[in-house]
């Protein structure tokens, strides 16, 4: 498919070629110098004590389920409005999933009532997603957290950049886990990165990170360790030192990209509102704090089917996408015991209405005039 606007791109250029050689040239092509600086960089950019690289953030969310301890017998409070690895993740250490609604069509992340409704003795953990960038309810979650004892891990991997009341995304629970995966704020291909202040689960993740072990190749090329033990069930999900170089790179080029997809937003905010008055438009009036922009969520009005929209676009030459197919009506996550249909009402009002406009840095003023004029069309004719 030829697109004339796709859903998301990259900003790749010369630095990354550059840093990518450099490596080559090095003759040290995983987990050494080049990812040490990357996770010190990427710690002091979102004020964290720590950060672990990994090879992506489903790797990242795994280790943070196995970090605070979930197991066969408990269970996470999770969106079903995210991506199927936040759920899959939980599910990998055993324990059950259970899905939570959404706040409103204004906001689409997890919703504090909900969240308190379906706390039972068994839940240990809440897995919160900042959906699009924007912050979930963090002060009342962390409130229902500390009040009945639970971890809180953070799905940020839409929320690279993206802070609330001063504080990073990603910075509020035990751990935070972004993704740099191709279409990501800022990517590395594949990767991602786990952040935490406890020193505990810092020195519990970065072993089981690579495969239990205690000490590094890297530590033992260094002279700092001649050999190792194995203390954990680990696995490896080491990032190479290719992708840090890239991480690195696009770590500084994040601030400019993600003030660019802010003023694309304000432009689509202000065009569609004036052009396309029945359509609506989450996350509209926020409760402060700044996103990361990282994708732009319309709403249709009752009665456009979603799929003709989509398709008039397509023949137009735009790339939509839909955000997201929720976890619960997936096969594997179909479960009788839960009342899907009371308890995740709005998830599913609003997954029935949601596509996802193409949004991304690079993205001329053109090209989304063209976005603009074709949903107009698409509604009106
Ligand atoms: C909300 C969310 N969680 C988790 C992931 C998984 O990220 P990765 O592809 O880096 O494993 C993604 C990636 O698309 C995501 O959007």
């Amino acid at each position: 498919m030829n697109w004339r606007v796709t859903l998301a791109d990259v900003n790749l250029g010369i630095e990354e070629e550059t840093a990518v050689l450099d490596v080559l040239h090095s003759g040290w092509l995983t987990m050494g110098a080049v990812t040490q600086a990357f996770e010190q960089e990427f710690a002091a950019f979102v004020g964290a004590k720590h950060a672990i690289a990994v090879n992506n953030a489903t790797a990242a969310l795994h280790l943070a389920c196995m970090a605070v301890g979930l197991g066969p017998e408990d269970e996470a409070l999770i969106p079903s409005l995210t991506f199927v690895a936040t759920a899959n993740a939980v599910r990998y250490t055993g324990a059950k999933v259970v899905f939570a609604d959404i706040e409103s069509e204004d906001w689409l992340c997890i919703c504090p009532h909900s969240i308190e409704e379906l706390i039972t003795e068994k839940t240990k953990a809440i897995v919160v997603m900042h959906y699009a960038g924007f912050a979930c309810d963090m002060p009342a979650i962390m409130r229902i957290a500390k009040e009945h004892g639970l971890a809180v891990i953070e799905d940020a991997a839409h929320a690279v950049g993206a802070s609330l009341e001063g504080r990073a995304l990603g910075t509020w629970g035990d751990v935070g886990c972004y993704s740099f995966f191709g279409n990501k704020n800022m990517t590395t291909a594949e990767g991602g990165m786990l952040v935490t202040d406890d020193d505990l689960l810092a020195e519990k993740i970065r072993i089981m990170r690579s495969h239990g072990m205690t000490t590094l190749t890297w530590d033992r090329y260094k002279g700092h360790a001649s050999t190792y033990d194995v203390v954990e069930l680990g696995y490896n999900y080491r990032l190479d030192e290719i992708r840090s170089a890239i991480g690195r790179e696009q770590l500084k080029k994040l601030p400019a990209g993600n003030a660019r997809r802010a003023q694309l937003v304000s432009r689509y905010r202000e065009d569609l509102a004036r052009r396309c008055p029945q359509l609506k438009l989450p996350f509209g009036e926020g409760r402060g704090g700044v996103s990361s922009q990282h994708i732009f969520p319309i709403l249709l009005p009752e009665g456009v089917e979603k799929e003709i929209f989509r398709e008039l676009l397509k023949q137009d030459g735009i790339q939509t996408s839909f955000h997201y197919p929720p976890v619960h009506s997936f096969e594997i996550y179909r479960n009788p015991s839960q009342d899907f249909a009371n308890t995740l009402w709005m998830t599913e009002n609003v997954a029935n209405r949601e596509v996802t406009l193409p949004l991304y840095p690079t993205m001329s003023d053109e090209q989304q005039q063209l976005v603009i004029e074709s949903v107009y069309k698409a509604l009106t004719t």
